[in-house]
């Protein structure tokens, strides 16, 4: 039977679960970045390693907690770093590099770009997915599928057109004054995040499903291979600013806000595992577009947003394509897809 947990298949609850996640993350990390001005904001770069490595202890727990209790505790240990440090662990380094890349990026993205334009054009990863696919998979792709891919570009384009399309009226929790954007900046952050995504998505789900080995190990990989580009940033801020200790340095106005970016995205890159691994990484976008209208209808209820026509009719042709993508004729062989081999 198909792995469950309270009688819902894995599958559903990590795809509904991953919609809500992505809705969250837009606004608490675009909350987090911009309520504050760049001189008292955190370092991102310390975010994007303290998620690798809460990420990579989850796993490495769940990982070990997989081995037969039946064995002692010294061969279990032993197990594990066999496992972990297999011959082909190597191959994770090419989407933790990409990964950590893109999580960067993210925040330079969210930083520089209403949260809710910020996640329409995060969309345009359903594109990259696809050509990353038809590149590396060899996936042909129906021709609803190719106009559908145009429309996801028209209505990203759309959306990008119109600006501060979303603004907060009331005076309430969110302030977007104290933080200047740069709608430029943070849409190429936005497009080169998107081509990382696709890339190293489908080179997961490649790794993934072509072998035998415990998805829990795999991610335990991801997030070692992810340990040295995450670093990096992280000795470039200390090396420029050393007058406290590292520690200090490093978690300078990392707040309550802070965290709660971390978290979300610890559940999330925990969450895309298990989709990618449970169903694909199409659906995978399918999911996170659901999370457009999820924000949506909680920043109309929450926050008072004002949505512009632009905005809704861009969101719109982004939503009926993601729909046209995903709709294929019965016969179509949807296995092969989510197996990416002929
Ligand atoms: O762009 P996308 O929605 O695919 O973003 C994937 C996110 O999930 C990235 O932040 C990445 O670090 C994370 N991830 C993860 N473990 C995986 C796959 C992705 O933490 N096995």
């Amino acid at each position: 039977a198909a792995p469950a947990l309270w009688g819902i298949p894995l599958k559903y609850l990590s795809l509904v679960t991953l919609a809500v996640q992505n809705s969250l993350l837009t606004l608490i990390m675009h909350y987090s970045r911009v309520s504050t001005t760049p001189s008292s904001s955190y370092s991102s770069a310390t975010a994007v390693l303290t998620t690798e490595i809460l990420k990579g202890s989850i796993s490495l727990f769940i990982a070990f907690s997989r081995i037969e209790t039946t064995s002692t505790e010294p061969s279990r240990i032993r197990r594990l770093a066999s496992d972990v440090f297999s011959p082909d662990c190597w191959k994770l380094s090419i989407p933790a590099i990409l990964y950590v890349i893109q999580n960067n990026l993210q925040f330079v993205a969210v930083s520089n770009l209403q949260a809710a334009t910020f996640q329409v054009s995060y969309q345009m990863k359903i594109l990259t997915t696809a050509g990353f696919s038809v590149l590396l998979l060899r996936k042909k792709l129906t021709s609803p599928q190719w106009v559908a891919l145009l429309f996801l570009a028209i209505g990203v384009a759309v959306v990008q057109i119109q600006t501060g399309a979303v603004r907060i009226v009331e005076d309430g929790a969110l302030q977007e004054s104290a933080h200047a954007m740069n709608p430029i900046k943070g849409f190429l952050a936005v497009a080169t995040a998107c081509t990382t995504s696709g890339l190293a998505g489908v080179y997961f789900e490649m790794v993934l499903k072509n072998s035998q080995t415990d998805l829990w190990v795999r991610n335990v990989q991801l997030s070692l291979f992810s340990l040295l580009p995450a670093l990096a940033p992280v000795f470039y801020l200390y090396a420029n600013d050393p007058q406290d200790g590292w520690l200090a340095t490093l978690f300078r106005n990392f707040g309550a806000w802070a965290w709660a970016t971390v978290s979300v995205q610890v559940f999330g890159g925990l969450l895309t595992a298990l989709v990618i691994k449970y169903s694909d990484n199409i659906l995978k976008g399918f999911a996170t577009s659901l999370s457009i209208v999820i924000s949506f209808l909680a920043s109309v209820l929450l926050f008072n947003f004002q949505i512009t026509f632009t905005f809704l009719l861009g969101s719109s042709i982004v939503l009926v394509a993601t729909w046209l993508y995903n709709h294929q004729p019965k016969r179509t062989e949807t296995i092969s897809w989510a197996l990416g081999w002929p």
